[in-house]
């Protein structure tokens, strides 16, 4: 039997993880499911946790759902440990969205200032969660949600030394999702090729049985009517002579990026009216654990899709799937380049279609990326190597630098000030600083 260990497990996602679950059982029998949280989420744990067993118990799978603070016991011989944590919590992240605000500069959690922040916040818990890892259950892949995913992912490969890591994200098969729609097709008919990292990843191609229809797409993207976002991201429109001319699909985030003025109008009012996404997921979140509290309640409510994470479990579930089954289908997920991208270095983690094995995901060839958007992702890239960097090291310099490298950030001396203050107010969980 399969042992499971989701580090983070009192998330209000967790339901989605267990229906992925039981809905794979036939071919995932997972007899184990660990979830494991801290003293603070202690309550959430136990809340969620018994939405789980009773889902559990509702589909009749024999699959048994433990409970427990104790990390290290959980990880005893676990195949495969998943990580959806937050440290600091949504009152961090509610920091992390506001303070840039405060300053002019774009505030979100996995990008910019606020990325950065989570970045350093999560590495050193990551690395030991890995320290662990590499003692209790030294064989275990580790499927990282933990935001930002592309760049912790590189931590834990690079700084850690740990090589079964692979980080996830459900921004790929949401553009699936939504193109299948657009096209009028069966989502299972749709390919998509993506290439670039987590959170900026453009589709490079789309194919219908085989077929392009890349055209077809862009010139559906085209039309303002259209509109391919996410619960979590202003759905502002594409110019149709941008889109075009870009020639390939953008991400829904890749908004913050090439529409940087309009995004921050439009969160500057939400700044002002205390309701910055974080702040919205805050009251979401606590809905959701009052229909969890129901022990009538034993399916994951609808209510849940209604943040940006909808459908992340079909991600992690499948990939893991697909490595106990050696199903050698392809996934779109966070791994080592090792030269699929050229543009890139070897040892960086770009997000990209992948085969997948049971020795794990084997990225595919991509090559020279186009030129329109070569320039952007190494941009990041180097934003991100400079981030971790500093995450590592708890240098100040480094910290400073890679915020003025990244491209929301506009002036070296706003930099500074925002920095100072992020340092500030997540003291408590910055101990490399
Ligand atoms: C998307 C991203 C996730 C992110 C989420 C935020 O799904 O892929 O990485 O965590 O949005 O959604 P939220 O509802 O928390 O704003
Ligand atoms: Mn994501
Ligand atoms: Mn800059």
């Amino acid at each position: 039997g399969i042992k499971i260990v989701t580090i983070g497990g009192g998330s209000s996602y967790t339901p989605e993880l267990v229906e992925g679950f039981i809905t794979r059982y036939h071919e995932l029998p997972i007899k184990e499911l660990w979830l494991v949280d801290i003293e603070e989420g202690k309550e959430k744990l136990e809340i969620v946790g018994g939405l789980a067993k009773r889902m559990v118990e509702k589909a009749n799978v024999p699959m048994k759902v433990f409970l427990t603070l104790d990390r290290r016991e959980a990880l005893k011989n676990a195949d495969f440990v998943t990580t959806q944590l937050r440290v600091g919590l949504l009152d961090a992240r509610i920091k992390d969205e506001r303070i840039p605000l405060k300053y002019g500069m774009i505030g979100q959690e996995t990008n910019g200032a606020g990325g950065l922040f989570k970045a350093f916040r999560t590495i050193p818990v990551m690395r030991d969660i890995v320290k662990d890892i590499q003692e209790l259950c030294p064989n275990a892949w580790l499927v990282n949600f933990t935001n930002p995913a592309g760049l912790v992912t590189e931590a834990i490969l690079n700084y850690s030394g740990y090589k079964k890591v692979i980080g996830v994200c459900n921004v790929p098969v949401n553009m699936k999702i939504s193109i299948a729609k657009l096209l009028n097709v069966p989502v299972e008919a749709v390919d998509i090729k993506i290439a670039g990292l987590n959170h900026m990843s453009y589709g490079l191609d789309v194919f219908v049985n085989g077929e392009s229809r890349l055209s077809e797409v862009i010139e559906l993207l085209a039309d303002t009517k259209i509109q391919m976002s996410m619960k979590n991201i202003v759905p502002l429109p594409w110019n149709p002579d941008f889109i075009r001319a870009l020639g390939v699909i953008p991400s829904p985030y890749h908004r913050y990026y090439y529409k940087t003025k309009e995004i921050l109008t439009a969160e500057l009012s939400d700044y002002e009216k205390g309701r910055t996404r974080a702040e919205v997921v805050k009251e979401l979140e606590e809905g959701l654990f009052e229909q969890y509290k129901n022990p009538n309640l034993n399916v994951k409510p609808p209510q849940l899709e209604k943040r940006g994470g909808a459908y992340y479990s079909n991600v992690a579930c499948s990939l893991i799937s697909s490595i106990y089954n050696d199903k050698k289908d392809i996934q779109i997920l966070n791994v080592r380049n090792d030269g699929a991208i050229s543009d890139l270095p070897e040892d960086a983690v770009v997000e990209v279609n992948c085969v997948v094995t049971k020795q794990g995901p084997i990225p595919l060839t991509v090559g020279r990326l186009p030129i329109a958007i070569s320039g952007l992702i190494q941009q990041i890239k180097s934003f991100e190597r400079v981030a971790i960097e500093a995450a590592i090291t708890g240098s100040y310099e480094k910290a400073l630098l890679a915020l003025c490298i990244h491209p929301l950030i506009t002036s070296e001396e706003v930099a500074k000030k925002i920095l100072d203050e992020l340092l500030e107010v997540h003291k408590p969980y910055l101990p490399q600083f």
